[in-house]
């Protein structure tokens, strides 16, 4: 059985098939039916111990656009407030044959315990997980930075090779950076992470990337500035930063985004504290890719999802029209 548990796992060939197979299926989009019959008769569960806006509701929507049998599973409501564990609640998805399950945990290594535990036989995708990872997210904001850096129709095949991306915020705290991290580095992009020195992991000095505490030092030299919330629900009361010290030294506002490049974009994964890491002034403006990051992100998953359920069937049957 084949999963998707961390970005770390991806070689670049397989990350830029990935990458390939989003254009194809962001083509399915443009069409005014916007679905294929790819993935009918097989069922995934989307399995949400943790909020989610975005990663639920575009995976829902990748799941419906390749026509596959979608059930939707919050903790809140479900057995788990009883004290179901997770063992139990798989072995209870599994007894339904289940072909995929697609799950947000609280605790960091819950979807590889579900892949490897032998609970249950489905694929599994990792939608975020603790402080560890996100892949499907670094996967799309890497579709994101081909697209605006590269090109749609020039990037096909090509990976990151020499993009500088710039990672300022909570990156102790961010599965999001770790995965980015990960898989940017694999795309031969190069990496450096801008952080208060309390909100730095142990260790990060193994990470395959640069590390700084000088946000203003990093723009000119950005193609991509990715921000990250900072998140408060993960820290002690006692750590948080205060937002207008935050905002001062590592907030981006429209006078440090005019010392990017002009080419050079605005990401962040969402949901954004405004004001905090990002003035409004900046979230609204058309270098901003916050938006697009969630449209790509629906491409990513549905192939993400045909690439691990799909089989040997082609991923879009084109028209005429659309081969010439
Ligand atoms: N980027 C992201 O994971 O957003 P959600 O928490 O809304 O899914």
């Amino acid at each position: 059985q084949r999963h998707l548990i961390s970005a770390a796992d991806l070689t670049r060939d397989d990350a830029v098939l990935i990458l390939d197979t989003a254009e194809e299926m962001a083509r399915v989009a443009d069409r005014p039916i916007k679905k294929l019959p790819t993935l009918r008769g097989r069922t995934v569960v989307n399995l949400f111990f943790e909020d989610s806006t975005r990663t639920r509701i575009s995976f829902e929507a990748a799941e419906k656009r390749l026509s596959a049998d979608v059930i939707n599973f919050t903790a809140k409501g479900s057995s788990v407030s009883k004290g179901e564990s997770l063992k139990d609640t798989a072995q209870t998805l599994e007894a339904m044959g289940v072909d995929a399950v697609v799950i947000r945990h609280g605790a960091s290594g819950a979807p590889y315990r579900l892949a490897t535990s032998g609970w249950i036989d489905a694929a599994v995708i990792n939608a975020g997980d603790g402080t560890h990872q996100h892949p499907t997210q670094a996967l799309l904001d890497a579709f994101t930075m081909r697209r605006r850096l590269v090109g749609r129709d020039a990037g096909i095949g090509q990976d990151l090779s020499g993009k500088r991306i710039t990672i300022v915020g909570d990156v102790l705290h961010s599965r999001v950076a770790r995965s980015n991290v990960d898989l940017l580095h694999t795309l031969g992009a190069e990496v450096t992470l801008v952080a208060p020195p309390t909100l730095v992991p142990v260790g990060v000095e193994n990470w395959p990337c640069e590390i700084s505490y000088d946000l203003d030092s990093t723009l000119s030299k950005s193609d991509a500035v990715m921000m990250l919330r900072v998140q408060r629900e993960r820290m002690n009361a006692a750590f948080f930063p205060t937002e207008r010290e935050y905002s001062r030294r590592y907030g981006l506002d429209g006078d440090r985004m005019a010392k990017m490049p002009e080419h050079a974009i605005v990401m962040h994964p969402g949901p954004m504290v405004r004001g905090m890491e990002i003035t409004a002034e900046v979230a609204d403006s058309e270098r901003c890719t916050v938006v697009e990051q969630v449209a790509n992100g629906v491409s990513i998953r549905m192939a993400v999802l045909y690439l691990l359920l799909g089989g040997n069937e082609p991923a879009v049957t084109h028209t005429r029209t659309e081969e010439k």
